[in-house]
């Protein structure tokens, strides 16, 4: 067992080659892993499908088998890919844990009943607002919509709100990432929570006017490109400013979190579920319970800089004290049913 563990895992690192060859490249895992179990009725085994990147679930994972003895095989890919997958598997899924970055991963998949509820021993740590209803899904870490500017471009006092981002100051200096970005919607759909559909809309033509042709295709290379000059504020998840500075501590760049004194910064959360047709639900529950424990909110917020989704666990060093900034305190199970009317919005101011 030990051996198709290891042979399996690797191609599953290998996300370049993409969920459908990484999937065929282990074929032992897909093909023959069920057969594997049965015959040696293996003992407690584990299988999450991850739209998190490997490098932030693999120390999870060993974790987890460090402290349960249980065996734990990951499938990384998209998301939305990864729900298909779980749809179209139905009853012969081998997945047991659906985790992913975004909420309204975990909505899809409940109002699709994917989802086997479980209110782990831990949710009254966590506030409601990052749970599904029913305890169909839970959050387990929290990520803020925030600025990123350049000391030497910009004044953070005229940008306090993300409505600032539309000024027409920032006309050809405003960085922002494709509109078909997850964390993009999501902020999109809790601003038309927190302001209403026309605010929003507002927002969305003033940043498209903004920033141009300053498109760039995912968080990282925006956060260089306000580090550099060429942009001289960008709109992103508060994780990319961190590593960032993490990294280059002398970069010329600073965070703001807007909407202090308001709505508070836009939040989206990364969250896991158990799946309906789980094979092995009791080692999902422990995975779930390990996750939202001490040590794995420690682990899973960390390595990435996100906060925790547990009010009695800080977050990185590097990151603002959990009550010293406001964040949005609309339900993420809200916010998803915004998410269309946030897409419809793109559509209609026609952002890329
Ligand atoms: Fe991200």
């Amino acid at each position: 067992m030990t051996n198709v563990m290891t042979r399996c895992r690797q191609p599953f690192a290998m996300k370049a080659l993409g969920l459908v060859s990484a999937a065929r490249a282990c074929g032992i895992f897909i093909g023959v892993g069920l057969m594997t179990v049965t015959e040696i009725g293996a003992a407690e085994r584990l299988v999450v499908y991850s739209g998190r990147g490997e490098r932030f679930t693999r120390p999870i994972i060993e974790a987890f088998e460090a402290s349960t003895g249980i065996e734990t095989l990951s499938l990384v890919g998209q998301s939305g890919q990864l729900l298909t997958r779980i749809e179209e598997e139905g009853e012969r899924t081998e997945a047991d844990v659906f985790l992913t970055n975004y909420a309204g991963h975990l909505e899809q998949a409940r109002l699709r009943g994917l989802l086997l509820p479980y209110r782990s021993q831990h949710a009254s740590q966590i506030a409601d607002i990052y749970r599904g209803p029913a305890d169909a899904w839970s959050g387990a870490s929290v990520r803020a919509r925030t600025i990123i500017y350049n000391k030497n471009l910009a004044d953070p006092a005229q940008l306090q709100s993300m409505m600032d981002l539309a000024d027409p100051q920032w006309a050809d200096r405003l960085g922002i990432t494709v509109s078909s970005n997850a964390s993009f919607i999501g902020g999109l759909a809790a601003m038309i929570q927190q302001r209403g559909f026309e605010t929003t809309r507002a927002f969305l033509r003033g940043i498209k006017r903004n920033a141009g042709d300053r498109i760039y295709p995912k968080h990282t290379p925006l956060v260089s490109a306000v580090a550099r000059g060429e942009v001289a504020v960008g709109l992103i998840n508060q994780y990319y400013y961190y590593r960032a500075v993490a990294g280059n501590p002398d970069l010329p760049i600073g965070i703001i979190y807007p909407d202090q004194s308001t709505h508070g910064a836009p939040v989206t959360i990364a969250g896991l579920a158990i799946l309906r047709h789980a094979k092995n639900p009791a080692a999902a529950r422990k995975f779930l319970d390990f996750v939202l424990s001490i040590q794995g909110q420690k682990l899973f917020a960390e390595i990435n800089y996100e906060f925790p989704v547990r009010r009695d666990v800080p977050a990185h060093p590097l990151l603002p004290m959990a009550g010293s900034i406001r964040l949005s305190p609309v339900s993420q199970t809200l916010q998803v049913e915004t998410i269309d009317q946030a897409i419809e919005l793109i559509r209609d101011v026609g952002l890329q």
